[in-house]
């Protein structure tokens, strides 16, 4: 293997984490390894809905800790939530000054969105539905300007190498899909920004390289993974036969679109006090049992938004128009699909892992924040904090900064592409029996399905990195015999009396699974 050495502090992912941490580690120099090109392929740049945080004059962010809380089913830090809560809005004063549009009133204020389980309107938007969007521009414009980051496009890690329990450096490949031989880049200080996992899965909102690759090649590495069981299912995927399955934003239901199905029935009303703005895991788990029985549900925003909708909502208007839905005269198809991964490598309150120097933030960790169900909005508000509290950890360590060569990589010929019918199979078996509603059996098949497809597709790093994180997933799965926000076992449908966080390394998880002599079908 070509193995080379950088001063630069090495970022893997080129999401919100990723950019906003590069930028608050200026003028210390740093490479960020992003596999499409800066902008593309990260699901920051899908959020619909925007960034919670306590604006209004009448909120709080103890209000919104409060809110994350109980929308956590028992397993969030508090102290996590209640300093996460208390930085956002500076995060959003900084977002606002780099040039992100925010929606803002005729007075000047900020227009806010309100979404499932938060007690007060708290989302702060641009353009209705493109705040992912809208903010990645500002933050990719503000990257390419800034002297001190190299963006390495192109590129795909795959691995970590430890020495002593310490983290030294990277294994990156070409993200071609015929990969390249393998390079290793020694550095003085890590930060894993590069996502989450929902990509696992069949249906899913996530874009196509979100597949769990980053917690995966942490795990491989012996990093701690915390909460893998808790994956948060979004409930109104638009349900039209596109992969990945396009969001109809939480914020419709916000402005008062009802959830019906086929019979003209509004079901959400029955089931939850607060209806269709119930938490996530309700509605969604709601929407799947319509949906296997043939209820075909569906979200109406007809009598809410009128024609509005495709003018205040453009992102879910053209996922419409590409699927010949018009949401002015038809209710929209939408099931539930994988969107979030509550779990993650396990970091402290500083956004370090459980192996030395390295740091993560972003969907990729998990810090305690989100506990079984993710607050609506809470994710990229998340990102922007962790990121800026990974950075003044990593610069801490750093000698003054100085000037650093870039990071040239020679990507030669020779790698070992994933197998695409693989991938495909992993993602069924995680949508069929380690998705909304799971049991001993379908759990204990997945385990032993994934085991097979990595004995046969395993010289593939990457497949390798996606087989950690499902192993991770299932297990931890299988252990928590309870339901507790977004985990729902039908054979342990009650929570357990008091409520933990789960934490696992990948030797532990294998040991649940056992390689069958044949992968049942
Ligand atoms: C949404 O806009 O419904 C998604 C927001 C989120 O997942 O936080």
């Amino acid at each position: 293997m070509q193995r080379i050495a950088t001063d630069r502090v090495i970022i893997v992912g080129a999401g919100l984490g990723a950019l906003s941490a590069a930028l608050r580690l200026a003028p210390h120099p740093v490479v960020l390894i992003s596999p499409e090109r800066l902008g593309e392929g990260a699901s920051s740049a899908w959020a619909q809905g925007g960034v919670a945080a306590a604006m209004a004059a009448a909120d709080t962010p103890e209000a919104h800790a409060a809110d994350t809380i109980r929308a956590g089913a028992g397993t969030v830090d508090a102290g996590v939530a209640h300093r996460v809560t208390a930085a956002a809005p500076g995060h959003i004063a900084s977002l606002s000054r780099l040039g992100t549009p925010f929606d803002r009133d005729a007075s000047g204020g900020y227009v806010l969105s309100r979404e499932a389980a938060h007690s007060f309107a708290r989302v702060v938007r641009v353009k209705g539905d493109q705040a992912g969007a809208e903010i990645m521009r500002a933050l990719v414009a503000e990257v390419r300007r800034a002297a001190s980051v190299q963006v390495l496009e192109g590129a795909i890690t795959t691995g970590l190498e430890v020495a002593g329990g310490t983290v030294t450096g990277v294994v990156v490949e070409s993200a071609d899909p015929a990969g390249s031989e393998p390079v290793f880049i020694a550095a003085p200080a890590i930060l894993l920004a590069g996502g989450g996992s929902a990509g696992l899965y069949a249906l899913t909102t996530n874009p196509p390289r979100i597949r769990g690759q980053v917690i995966g090649l942490a795990a491989r590495a012996g990093a701690v993974i915390a909460d893998a069981e808790f994956v948060q299912f979004h409930p109104t995927a638009i349900d039209a036969g596109e992969d990945p399955a396009p969001l109809a934003t939480e914020a419709l239901r916000g402005e008062g679109a009802i959830l019906v199905n086929r019979h003209g029935c509004r079901f959400m009303a029955g089931i939850h006090p607060d209806a269709e703005l119930a938490p996530r895991d309700i509605v969604a788990r709601a929407i799947h049992a319509e949906w296997r029985q043939g209820n075909r549900p569906m979200l109406d925003t007809r009598a809410a938004l009128g024609a509005s909708v495709l003018t205040r909502f453009p992102a879910v208007a053209a996922a419409c128009a590409r699927a010949g839905i018009d949401p002015v005269t038809e209710p929209i198809p939408v099931a539930a699909a994988a969107h979030y991964h509550m779990g993650g490598i396990a970091t402290d309150a500083a956004g370090r892992a459980s192996l030395g120097n390295l740091w993560v933030c972003g969907e990729a960790a998990s810090t305690g924040l989100h506990g079984a169900n993710r607050l609506a909005s809470n994710g990229l508000l998340e990102a922007l904090v962790y990121a800026e509290t990974c950075a003044e950890g990593i610069a801490a360590t750093l000698p003054a900064p100085r000037s650093a060569a870039p990071v040239m990589p020679e990507f030669r010929p020779g790698g070992v592409p994933v197998d695409p019918e693989a991938v495909a199979r992993l993602r069924q078996v995680m949508t069929a029996d380690v998705g909304l509603i799971r049991d001993e059996k379908g759990l204990r098949s997945a385990l032993a399905t994934i085991a097979a497809l990595e004995a046969r597709h395993g010289d593939s790093a990457t497949f390798r990195n996606m087989t950690a994180t499902a192993t991770l997933i299932a297990a931890a799965a299988l252990m928590r015999e309870e339901s507790r926000g977004a985990h729902f076992r039908s054979d342990f449908p009650r929570a357990a009396d008091t409520a933990r966080r789960s934490r696992l390394t990948l030797a532990e998880a294998m040991a649940r699974r056992a390689l069958p002599e044949k992968e049942p079908t």
